[in-house]
Order: C-alpha cells, then sequence, then structure tokens
C-alpha cells in the first residue's frame, strides 16, 4: 500500500498509469461510508486516489480541529484491503497551500447561505479550497461524494460547473448501521448514552418522510421541535424541507416532489447532521 506525502511523487507515479482516475476525498477517520465510496471508485476506474486530509481552513472551532480522528495506519489498513493498489494522499499542509496566506474566495450561487453555511461561516470556502486543489492537481476523471453531506455535495458540484473542470461528480447514498445512525468519523466522540439516543435523528427524517404526505410544513415543524425538547441530551440546531437542487427552503404546499429534509443536532459536544429524499 503507498503512502504518498507529496503531490510531484504522487503525480510522478500516476504518469505511468492508464486509464480513468478516481478521486475519493476525506479527513480519514476512515469507516464503511468512505469505504463504500472507495469501493465504487475502485470498480469505476482503473486507478484510484483516497486523500485523506484533516483540512484546517473548514474548520472554524479549534477544539473540533484537535479532537478530529487522526489514524492514518488504521486508515491505510483499512483501504488496503480494497485493494493494496490504492493510492492514498496523506499530504501535509505545506503540500496542499504552500505559504498561501488567504484562502481563495468562492461564491456558490446562495447554496452557503443556509443551514450548515449559516452555523459554521467559512466552512464551504475551506472546503472548496481543498477540493479545488485537489481537482486542479490530480484533474480526476470521477471524484466520489457521499449524500451524508448534502449540502457539501451540491457545493462542490456548483464549484466543479464554475472551476470548468470535465471532473464528474458521483453521489454516493449514506451508509447507516443497524440502528439508522448515519455513519461518521465524529460518532467515535459519542459516549455510550449518546450513541443510543443518536439513531432518533433518522428515526425522526424517516417519520417526517411519512407525514410529509399529510401534513404541513408547520404541523411538521412542530411535531420535530416537540420531538427534541423531549430529549434533553439532544439539541435541535436546525430542521428544514428544501428544495434538493437550490437548497431553499420551501415555500410551496407540496413538501414532497424534489425536496429533501435536513436535520442537525448537537448531542453533548457532538454535532451530527443527516438528510433524507422526500420525493
Ligand atoms: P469526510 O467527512 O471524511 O467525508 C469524506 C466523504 O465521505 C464525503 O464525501 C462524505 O460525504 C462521505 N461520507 C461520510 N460519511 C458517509 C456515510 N455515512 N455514507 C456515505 N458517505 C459518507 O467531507 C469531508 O470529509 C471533507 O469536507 C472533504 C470533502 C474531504 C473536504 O475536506
Amino acid at each position: 500500500m503507498e503512502i504518498f506525502k507529496s503531490k510531484s511523487d504522487l503525480l510522478h507515479t500516476l504518469k505511468k498509469l492508464k486509464g480513468p482516475l478516481g478521486l475519493v476525498p476525506t479527513m480519514g477517520g476512515i469507516h464503511e461510508g468512505h469505504l463504500s465510496l472507495i469501493r465504487k471508485a475502485f470498480q469505476e476506474n482503473s486507478s484510484v486516489i483516497v486523500s485523506i486530509f484533516v483540512n484546517p481552513m473548514q474548520f472554524d472551532d479549534l477544539v473540533d480541529l484537535k479532537n478530529y480522528p487522526r489514524n492514518l495506519n488504521n486508515d491505510a489498513l483499512l483501504i488496503s484491503e480494497i485493494s493494496d493498489k490504492i493510492k492514498i494522499y496523506a499530504p501535509n499542509q505545506g503540500d496542499v497551500y504552500g505559504s498561501k496566506i488567504k484562502p481563495n474566495k468562492y461564491s456558490f450561487d446562495k447554496l452557503d447561505k443556509v443551514m450548515e453555511g449559516v452555523k459554521r461561516k467559512n466552512h464551504f470556502n475551506g472546503v472548496a479550497n481543498i477540493i479545488e486543489f485537489l481537482f486542479k492537481t490530480f484533474n480526476p476523471k470521477n471524484a466520489y461524494f457521499g449524500e451524508k453531506d448534502y449540502q457539501q455535495l451540491q457545493i462542490i458540484r456548483n464549484l466543479n460547473k464554475s472551476l470548468g473542470m470535465s471532473t464528474k461528480i458521483i453521489q454516493c447514498p449514506t451508509v447507516r448501521n443497524k440502528n439508522g445512525l448515519a455513519l461518521s468519523s465524529r460518532n467515535s466522540n459519542l459516549t455510550r448514552l449518546e450513541q443510543k439516543i443518536a439513531p432518533e435523528i433518522y428515526k425522526c427524517l424517516l417519520d417526517v418522510k411519512k407525514r410529509a404526505k399529510v401534513n404541513s410544513y408547520e404541523e411538521i415543524l412542530d411535531l420535530v421541535s416537540f420531538r427534541f425538547l423531549k430529549m434533553k441530551e439532544c439539541n435541535l440546531e436546525y430542521f428544514i424541507i428544501a428544495n434538493q437542487k437550490t437548497l431553499s427552503e420551501i415555500s410551496s404546499t407540496d413538501l414532497i416532489s424534489g425536496n429533501r429534509a435536513f436535520i442537525a443536532v448537537k448531542l453533548g459536544d457532538t454535532k451530527l447532521i443527516d438528510n433524507i429524499e422526500l420525493s
């Protein structure tokens, strides 16, 4: 299993390889959700790069950045179980940003003016900086992203278009544990009790999907608020139903077609997000 710290070494190796290149950007803490993207990339391309880089530019909370799980050896082991031909790119900050001090600024056609974009001011700008770097450096044919971070996925689609890249963005379904909790690197920070409560988030989304056929938006908002008020350990940060292309909150009475429900919950110190397609 080759782990590259330097983009020029990796580019040198890639030159010798033929056929389509797939890219799976990650921040490590590899779990079955990441592995599903990597498996798909491995099936659909002749070469695959998995990048592992905890990108400081997308964190607005230093404690969150410090606590982010880092275990490159374990990550590499999990990835090698798919294939040891996969190339891991695990750079340090210098290889990515050099001596750049000012991040590039982007506009995302208002996709960043809702949900995580409001809660975490420079987050998506930071994500766009690393994705632009990865796309321009490696020019992958296909790049794989999870529906779990649906707002990020839409923002990356928008970025890809405005950069004029020919990379194809591949949307991959959310992988959940047997209780329905969406897998996330942050789940490892949950206490035992919090792990028991966390599946309530997806249960709530499933309930919303059912109710969207019969209830009004106002009724659903009330029901969701009530549900989380009863759970003292959970703090509901937001719940909205939005158009899945524009991410703008719905204004019509049709809750279903072309829409998605989005939720963010703080469980102790850990923030969890999830979403569900309503159509
Ligand atoms: P990270 O949280 O490591 O996620 C890497 C990729 O795995 C993202 O596309 C994410 O949506 C996907 N993913 C995470 N959990 C998943 C799950 N349960 N099911 C399916 N896919 C899942 O997202 C990031 O890193 C970063 O912001 C990044 C895009 C790498 C930029 O730094």
